[in-house]
């Protein structure tokens, strides 16, 4: 039997924390979707469009992994598209609570669908898309947090 595996996220924008997990999840499932949130009441840094693009662009290396993107309830989306298993990353204890609670108010829902938590590399541990752009912003260097795709789309946004 394949296991297909939902990866999402806003990814605004993906980062080599998000990369290396989700290398880790290609690696123990079939099937792996990169699923971006279209979030209709949060304007992102980045379009749904230029996510997935710099999505797609820095997971081209991994075979069994795919890109897409979801509105609505996660879990509907997880059963639309029969997979059975939500991948989540954690970098912390404070990612925890959230994720905990998250994947309960899941199971809840959908008690047939598994959150499967994949801790991340202690290098990655303090990234996250939100720093990542504050940190250019501000004219920070973000070598070696971000792929060099994502690092291109940085200069294109905050630059010019
Ligand atoms: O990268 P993020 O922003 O931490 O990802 C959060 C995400 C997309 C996994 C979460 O917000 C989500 O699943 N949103 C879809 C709506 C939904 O299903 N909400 C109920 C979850 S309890």
């Amino acid at each position: 039997m394949k296991i297909k595996a939902i990866y999402p996220g806003s990814f605004d924008p993906i980062t080599n924390g998000h990369i290396y997990i989700a290398e880790r999840a290609a690696k123990i499932f079939d099937e792996v979707i990169v699923s971006v949130l279209i979030n209709e009441r949060k304007n992102g840094a980045f379009t749904i469009e230029e996510r997935c693009e710099m999505a797609r662009k820095s997971l081209s290396h991994i075979k069994n992994i795919k890109v897409d993107s979801f509105n609505g309830l996660l879990i509907d989306y997880v059963r639309q598209k029969k997979a059975g298993v939500i991948i989540r990353g954690l970098r912390a204890m404070s990612d925890f609570e959230y994720e905990f609670q998250m994947a309960l108010m899941n199971r809840q829902l959908a008690p047939e669908i598994e959150t499967f938590f994949i801790v991340t590399d202690p290098k990655y541990s303090y990234v996250s898309s939100s720093s990542v752009r504050e940190i250019f912003h501000f004219g920070g260097t973000v070598n070696g947090i971000v792929p060099d795709i994502v690092f291109e789309k940085l200069k294109e946004r905050y630059q010019n």
